[in-house]
């Protein structure tokens, strides 16, 4: 037989002339057998085929094939054609199999609780589910970087490790550092904040660390954050970044994804459907709504996540900006609408099934009003106090945002836990494998 070159199984399918040769290679996905026959379903990081082996053709090796079990590595040659019953509409007939590696017994099976995949998380991940949703995180962490390229904004990196933290006390972890205390990040912001008068536009994707003891399926203790800050950005013009990557983003994976989607059953409609402007309400007619809808709520209360997700739900089970909130439930970095005194130029983007996605506001650039601020929440930067050198040296008109990668990862794929969208995902009681 001439040598054939290997191909990724979807390339075998898209290329495949009747009867033509092809070389594929991967790990057995499902295997049966009788005295004549094997079936092989076999994966790649492609897609899966069915191989079908007949004994006549293998009668010196079929004592090693009877031993291929799942998760055995293979190379397979054979002849490709299209057949109705098969799962992926495609056979190999196979003339030629190299066995790499027989796998032991392979340790996951359909009966297996959370828990029991959790430690098996690294083979999990062979799963057609776990690819499809690797492959999707994939194309969300590309589309996001393109997007903001194409808008002009630069990629910067902060540190992980720093001497303070910048959203809040209780949520942070804290390290070793040579005989210091040093905490991992939570946010990039008060970097970003200074880099502004750098290079104006920025962002950057990276890993944000929370030591939150809840375990709700929306959090992990170490996220992926999508953080941009752009100098002479105003509130409209935030959120409007903000949807816009949101769309672009959700275009792409139509487009990228389309296997993929399947693969996960996701709800295909409901991506198409998401245009943008996405709504904008303030907190004030959130509250409203939610106490006609019944909700024990006043002005003035943080949103409970179920607060959160009945807004998405009542204003159209669609993305919904919620602005504005009282100044009392902000952070003293949070600017103060002129227009609504006592009312921040802030936003939450809340979408459906999820609650909180994103989370942002203008910035405060005046110096003196954030001291004030600082000194009613008998609150000091200490150590951080550089970050205020943003405002003492050419402070401008500003505003950012941070995103959950994963919690926009999972509505896209339709998940019900954050879980499902990160290979490794970290919780107060999962830190192995
Ligand atoms: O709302 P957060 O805490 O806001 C900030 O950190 C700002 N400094 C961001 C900024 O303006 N640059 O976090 C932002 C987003 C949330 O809306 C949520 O999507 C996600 O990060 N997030 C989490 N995702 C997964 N697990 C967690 N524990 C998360 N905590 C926040
Ligand atoms: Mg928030």
């Amino acid at each position: 037989m001439v040598e054939l070159k290997f191909v990724s199984i979807q390339e075998a399918m898209n290329n495949s002339k009747n009867k033509k040769k092809v070389a594929v290679r991967g790990w057995v996905y499902r295997e049966r057998g009788s005295n004549t026959m094997k079936f092989i379903i076999l994966r790649d990081g492609s897609n899966i085929i069915q191989c079908v082996l007949e004994k006549k053709k293998f009668e010196k090796q079929w004592g090693e094939i009877d031993k291929v079990k799942i998760e055995s590595s293979l190379e397979i040659f054979g002849e490709i054609k299209k057949d109705k019953r098969a799962l992926t509409g495609y056979e190999i007939s196979v003339d030629k199999i190299n066995i790499v590696q027989i796998a032991e017994n392979f340790p996951i099976n359909k009966d297996l609780n959370e828990e029991l995949l959790g430690d098996r998380r690294h083979l999990w991940l062979r799963s057609r589910k776990m690819i499809a949703s690797m492959k999707i995180r994939s194309t969300i962490f590309f589309a996001l970087h393109e997007y903001m390229h194409k808008k002009g904004f630069t990629e910067i990196q902060a540190p992980s490790l720093s001497g303070a933290t910048s959203e809040g006390g209780s949520e942070t972890f804290e390290v070793k550092y040579f005989g210091r205390k040093a905490y991992l990040t939570q946010s990039w912001q008060f970097y970003a904040e200074n880099f502004i008068n750098a290079v104006e536009k920025v962002y950057a994707i990276a890993p944000s660390f929370r030591a939150e003891k809840s375990r709700t399926p929306w959090h992990v203790t170490e996220f992926w954050h999508f953080e941009v800050e752009g100098a002479w950005m105003d509130l409209e013009e935030d959120m409007a970044v903000a949807e816009e990557c949101i769309a672009y983003t959700i275009k792409k994976v139509l487009e990228e994804n389309k296997l993929e989607l399947e693969v996960l059953e996701a709800d295909v409609f409901k991506l198409k459907k998401v245009k943008i402007p996405f709504k904008r309400i303030t907190y004030n007619e959130a509250v409203k709504t939610l106490i006609k809808k019944g909700h024990k709520i006043k002005y003035g209360d943080n949103f409970k996540s179920t607060e959160e997700r009945g807004l998405a739900k009542y204003y159209g089970d669609e993305f919904v900006f919620v602005t504005n909130y009282p100044l009392s439930l902000l952070k003293f970095y949070h600017g103060e609408d002129p227009k609504n005194l006592g009312t921040g130029t802030n936003f939450n983007l809340l979408a459906p099934d999820i609650g909180e996605m994103v989370d942002g506001s203008q910035r405060e650039p005046d110096l003196n009003k954030i001291i004030k601020r600082l000194k009613k929440e008998e609150m000091d930067l200490g150590v951080s106090d550089w970050y205020l050198d943003s405002r003492r040296y050419g402070s401008v008109p500003h505003a950012g945002f941070g995103l959950g990668v994963e919690r926009l990862a999972a509505w896209i794929c339709g998940f019900d836990t954050i879980k499902d969208s990160i290979p490794f995902p970290r919780t107060p009681t999962r830190l192995n494998p």
